[in-house]
């Protein structure tokens, strides 16, 4: 996984407080257990000393070790049942001083073994879905949830269709050297819908990937030139250089200064030279682009980004009840 430091030192910490409330919880409930039966403490302190008292018996008795361990063991056993049926005299589960661990393969730690449980990869992802940029709606995004049957004509369906397969494949079969993506078409055809989509499934796969609007991403960029004179940059700034996957939406619906077309081109040119994707959509066409931003913006958009074309009517409209 290639998620960024502070994903992982959270999540970590959110293990490590998982473990520490179990713990508390378990010390509150033996505490009140003691006291209602001490009985059940001395239990406990027999029940420590079982392993001394095997790894004594192995290293003392030369003969009968074998009984001496079992009968150890019987004890031990028995020690355990007087002790639940003890705790269920008073009203209690046999492991309410025990409580159970949220994922019961990892005990919490985060690995399996000497891998990452399931459930850390899963708690990971999670993280970094809330720190790739999307909100909420946009969660709800999905390939699933995109519905080529929507749009009006045969033709427009088709193609919805075709889309959607491409950029699915697109998402599962991610790596750096994927192509770069330009999304284009009208409002309310889906590009910000398959675009979310694809970022949840590459985050899925371990991927770095960060999902802006043009209109954030320059605004960002802007706010820390204009301080790097005073003071380091905020290491998040270099996400957008650095992330395995940048996705910018809505190009062209930002406040095109000549200040935001240089922090486009220099986004686009560094990722093209090391190498890494980008998915940018725009409802503007070839020539309001070259309009908008530079002939060297727009070559590199129109020469070495994969388009995809999306048609049809408005899906955004249409919900509000629009015709
Ligand atoms: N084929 C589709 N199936 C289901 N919902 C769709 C589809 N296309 C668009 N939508 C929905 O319509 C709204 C506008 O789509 P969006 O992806 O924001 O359009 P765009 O980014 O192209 O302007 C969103 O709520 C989106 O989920
Ligand atoms: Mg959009
Ligand atoms: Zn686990």
């Amino acid at each position: 996984m290639n998620f960024p430091k502070k994903v992982i030192e959270s999540v970590a910490s959110d293990f490590s407080k998982k473990r520490s409330d179990r713990d508390a919880l378990r010390l509150r409930r033996l505490k009140e257990i003691y006291s209602l039966c001490p009985e059940i403490k001395d239990i406990d302190a027999s029940l420590s000393r079982v392993s001394k008292e095997i790894a004594e018996a192995t290293f003392t008795y030369k003969s009968n070790i074998r009984e001496r361990i079992e009968s150890i063991k019987n004890n031990n056993l028995a020690l355990q049942e007087r002790r639940a049926s003890l705790l269920c005299n008073l009203g209690f589960d046999r492991d309410y001083t025990d409580p159970p661990y949220e994922c019961e393969i990892c005990n919490d730690t985060g690995y399996d073994g000497f891998h990452l449980c399931a459930c850390h990869r899963r708690a990971l992802v999670d993280k970094m879905l809330d720190c790739t940029g999307f909100g909420n709606l946009i969660k709800a995004q999905s390939f699933e949830s995109f519905d080529p049957s929507v749009f009006e004509t045969e033709e427009q369906r088709k193609r919805a269709s075709a889309i959607r397969t491409v950029l699915e494949a697109y998402a599962d079969e991610f790596t750096h050297s994927s192509d770069s993506l330009l999304l284009v078409g009208g409002t309310g055809l889906g590009k910000t819908h398959l675009s979310s989509s694809i970022a949840r499934r590459v985050i899925e796969k371990g991927y770095n990937v960060v999902y802006e609007s043009a209109e954030s991403i320059f605004r960002e960029i802007g706010r820390e030139i204009f301080r790097s004179d005073f003071s380091e940059k905020d290491p998040e700034y270099y996400r957008f250089f650095d992330c395995d996957l940048l996705i910018i939406d809505d190009l062209g619906s930002e406040m095109i200064t000549p200040s935001s077309v240089s922090y486009l081109y220099n986004i686009i040119n560094t990722r093209l030279n090391k190498g890494l994707p980008m998915i940018i959509s725009t409802n503007n066409s070839s020539e309001e682009l070259l309009r908008k931003y530079d002939e060297r913006i727009a070559s590199r958009l129109f020469g070495e980004f994969v388009i995809h074309l999306f048609m049809g009517n408005d899906q955004r409209r249409k919900k509000l009840g629009k015709k």
